[in-house]
């Protein structure tokens, strides 16, 4: 049995896809910062396939003790779901400045401690693969609107972050790749998003399923394309 590690999975696309990766048999540990509100999780883990884990993935701590209480088994995907928008105030007049830090905080450098921290149990597995939920609001090749400075800026970093992990890891044969998951029907996305979570899930199902080393260091979509950076 494969195992896979999501963080930020109570709700949304790592919902989804903690939905998703139990349904094909997986393994699946699934973090969030709150395990005791987390029902939706829970009645996922009743089916005995599912772990919960407590890891706010801003802090160091929280992390060091999840790559703790991991340490010695094999990890086969690791998907850095956890994300956040930023905030209303994140525009040309008008940025808070604090939220903005702690964007690229949640956004861009807990994927890099959690990717790094769990390397050890990555090494484990015979065919490991990061993923990144990133987003095409920080792709540079597609120019789409104006304002959410915080939001594009922590996904465009957190895709370079990506992309230089590839680069380094792939002696190692450890894959790894940032994903734009679709607009998706979250509290993120907001109703209007053009695909739902389960949709979504399904898709980077397919692809994190069918990840090669050739594929690493790639940015790609949820339904398998190629994105621009
Ligand atoms: N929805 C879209 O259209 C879309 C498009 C492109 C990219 N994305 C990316 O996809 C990922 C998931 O987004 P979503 O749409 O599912 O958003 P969402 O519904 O707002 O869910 C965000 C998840 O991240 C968790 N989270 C936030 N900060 C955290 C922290 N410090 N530690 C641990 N967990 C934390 C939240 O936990 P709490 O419940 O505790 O807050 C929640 O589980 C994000 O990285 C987002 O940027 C989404």
């Amino acid at each position: 049995m494969q195992t896979i590690v999501i963080t930020g999975a109570n709700r949304g696309i790592g919902l989804a896809l903690s939905r998703e990766f139990t349904e094909k048999g997986w393994h699946v540990i699934a973090t969030c910062r709150n395990p005791s509100s987390a029902s939706a999780l829970q009645a996922l883990a009743n089916k005995g396939q599912l772990e919960i884990f407590q890891c706010d993935v801003s802090s160091a701590s929280e992390t060091a003790a999840l790559c703790d209480a991991l340490s010695g088994k094999p990890i086969d995907v690791l998907v850095n779901n956890a994300g956040i928008m930023g905030g209303e105030h994140q525009d040309l007049d008008d940025m808070d400045y604090e939220a903005w830090a702690s964007t690229m905080d949640i956004n861009v450098l807990a994927p890099f401690r959690i990717s790094t921290s769990l390397l050890p149990c990555l090494r484990l597995s015979t065919n490991p693969r990061i993923i990144t939920i990133s987003s095409q609001m920080g792709a540079f090749g597609k120019v789409m609107g104006t304002g959410q400075y915080a939001y594009r800026s922590s996904k465009a970093a957190v895709s370079k972050v990506m992309q230089v992990m590839a680069l380094q890891l792939a002696n190692e044969g450890i894959i790894v790749c940032p994903v734009h998951p679709g607009w998706v029907q979250t509290d993120m996305g907001g109703p209007s998003a053009t695909i739902t979570t389960a949709e979504s899930a399904a898709g980077l199902y397919k692809l994190i399923d069918g990840l090669t080393m050739e594929k690493s260091g790639r940015f790609w979509t949820w339904d398998g394309n190629e994105h621009v950076w």
